[in-house]
């Protein structure tokens, strides 16, 4: 956390959630809270609430929640330190400057940035040295045009060991510093030599326009065809997208996302600016969250291949969860968009994109791959497997338009799919219906986390802890002497667990445990899933009590499941202590 906490909690207590949140939704207040329509999700009915005392939104719709900071990060769709930024302007107060540690970090990325600039400007200048014409060629070849190349800042890495290395050497760079940016390699002896080598370079650019990495690809058909800078202080690869820093500023209401260097330079060139590529990796989170910011809707664009296919469907899922509107593209009669752009041209490739499917269609479609539909058993199944994907769809519409493309496919009537569809339907209700009532009937009473990946694995001792989150963050005096008696080891829950063990870390070290100081720590999700936890309210009395009976609760889940025995016990014993220890209070 780059900033100071001090200065975090006084910039919190000038910023009032509800003042700030006002200048967005119209609020309304009822109870202590006050409730309006979500910015961050289409509704119709309020389920946006604001709670002033603890300073914090939560929406029980799109599960979003957090402090000030969140808010604001989400509304001008900010990076973390800018929204803090934003936040100290409002409030007239100055941004303080950073320890030193932090500024020293800083100061050595600022080189690395400097020295990735230069040597891109070194590997610019090379490819257009008279000697390397053939290089010059090969991207002429390759149907790029110059203003093309200096738009993507295109270079070439002499075939050479030290080429860069005494270029960058002469500017100043130290060797260290190279090493640290990725643009050297080192021997298993020790010796360091250039790790691009007979490559034309594809600079990597930030969103704020740095040269931060570097591909590299060899002119013939060698191996490995593409070498890229590994991770460095200023390059992570999943939290960056080539030709972002161009793409961002696009007027096409949608971006393209494709797989390769040359596909996004080919597209920018053919007139869509507003294509990016994540790099040969599969598509992160971060990524589809960095497109969220810049658009609402991608055309997922990559290789006709069955790898590329199979990482368009994982694409589907992650770009989905970021609320973006997902098209598929399918380029008939060629590899990728690159070789599409030079046989058929950006006609063709405009047609493609209007004519792109929607991704329930793509899904249909790669559902009827899997069957012979000449075959009439296979159809029966094809149609089974489709009423299950249909009856996903939410939206009633949409579910009959698709529905009916299926029965086309199948060749069977619109109502004959359509009875499979609501037979779908109603085993879904059912479900649902089975899995309300469980949940009502438990004696815990509670739902799993709506974010899948923070399901607690210990429901009754979930609850608990819960409710220690709760009590501490309603009043800090109770963390005293709960280093001892609740270790964090006994959390069953690692999000609870995470929230728990930073909680006594402000406590110790004076700060105040509230949401604000969690800002930057956890991630999305895990924040959203702390405001719903606080926003359940605590008892009003005998809280004090109400804690030992969380622990309780938590220390006899721990000797059940063999984390912990009394001290010396035989851990059945403990067992049958503390439940009577218990049996007084209510079982928690
Ligand atoms: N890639 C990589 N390392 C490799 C192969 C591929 O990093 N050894 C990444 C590159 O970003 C590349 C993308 O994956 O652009 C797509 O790979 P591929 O389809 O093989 O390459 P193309 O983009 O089609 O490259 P080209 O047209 O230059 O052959
Ligand atoms: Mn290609």
């Amino acid at each position: 956390m780059p900033f100071d906490r001090v200065f975090l909690d006084e910039l919190a207590a000038r910023n009032d959630i509800v003042d700030i949140v006002s200048q967005y939704v119209q609020l309304k207040k009822s109870g202590a809270n006050y409730f309006g329509l979500c910015p961050f999700h289409n509704e119709k009915t309020a389920s946006f609430s604001v709670a002033p005392d603890k300073q914090i939104f939560h929406c029980f719709g799109c599960g979003a929640g957090g402090s000030v900071i969140t808010f604001v990060m989400k509304a001008e769709g900010l990076e973390f330190p800018d929204a803090v930024r934003f936040l100290a302007g409002k409030a007239g107060m100055e941004v303080p400057t950073q320890g030193e540690a932090d500024r020293q970090a800083a100061r050595r990325r600022d080189r690395l940035y400097a020295l990735c600039k230069d040597a891109a400007r070194f590997f610019y200048d090379t490819l257009w040295q008279p000697e390397n014409r053939a290089v010059q060629q090969y991207f002429f070849n390759r149907g790029l045009h110059r203003r093309t190349m200096n738009r993507f800042g295109l270079g070439y890495a002499p075939d050479n060991f030290s080429a860069l290395l005494d270029a960058m050497k002469a500017k100043g760079y130290t060797r260290e510093e190279m090493l640290d940016a990725g643009l050297l390699s080192k021997s298993e002896k020790g010796r360091v030599y250039d790790r691009f080598r007979g490559r034309v370079m594809f600079p990597i650019i930030d969103v704020r326009g740095n040269v931060i990495a570097f591909g590299g690809r060899v002119m013939d058909d060698s191996k490995p065809k593409y070498l890229n800078s590994p991770e460095t202080p200023i390059f992570h690869k999943s939290r960056n997208l080539f030709a972002l820093n161009l793409a961002k500023t696009t007027r096409n209401g949608y971006f393209i996302l494709a797989e390769g260097y040359m596909d996004v330079i080919a597209l920018h060139q053919a007139g869509f600016d507003s294509a990016v590529a994540s790099l040969g990796t599969s598509l992160t989170e971060d990524q589809a969250r960095m497109m969220a910011r810049h658009t609402s809707e991608i055309v997922i664009s990559y290789d006709a291949d069955g790898a590329g296919q199979a990482a368009a469907q994982r694409a589907i899922d992650i770009l989905g969860r970021c609320d973006l509107q997902v098209k598929v593209l399918k380029i008939p009669g060629a590899k990728d968009p690159d070789e599409f752009l030079r046989e058929k041209g950006p006609d063709a490739f405009r047609n493609l994109i209007e004519r792109s499917e929607n991704h329930n269609a793509y899904r249909l479609e790669q559902i009827a791959s899997k069957y012979d539909l000449e075959d009439d058993e296979a159809r029966v199944l094809f149609l089974k497997d489709a009423a299950r994907m249909l009856a996903g769809i939410d939206s009633g519409v949409e579910r009959e338009v698709y529905a009916s493309k299926a029965a086309r496919m199948a060749g069977v009537t619109p109502e004959a799919m359509l009875v499979e569809v609501k037979r779908e339907l109603g085993i879904r209700l059912k479900k649902r219906k089975t899995a309300e009532r469980r949940e009502i009937r438990s004696p815990v009473g509670m739902a799993q986390p709506k974010d899948r990946s923070l399901t607690y694995p210990d429901i009754k001792s979930a609850k608990a802890e819960e409710g220690v989150l709760r009590l501490i963050f309603s009043d800090q005096k109770l963390v005293a002497g709960l280093k001892k008696d609740l270790p964090a080891a006994w959390f069953s829950a690692p999000v609870l667990r995470k929230i728990y063990e930073r909680a006594l870390e402000l406590d110790a070290e004076g700060h105040m445990v509230d949401v604000v100081a969690f800002e930057g720590y956890l991630e999305p999700g895990e924040m959203s899933h702390l405001t719903r936890v606080l926003n359940e309210g605590v008892p009003a009395a005998e809280q004090q009590k109400a804690l030992l009976e969380y622990i309780n609760t938590i220390r006899l889940q721990r000797v059940k499941d063999g984390t912990t025995a009394e001290q010396g016990e035989d851990p059945l014993l403990t067992f049958g202590r503390m439940k009577k220890q218990n049996a007084g209070g209510q079982t928690i």
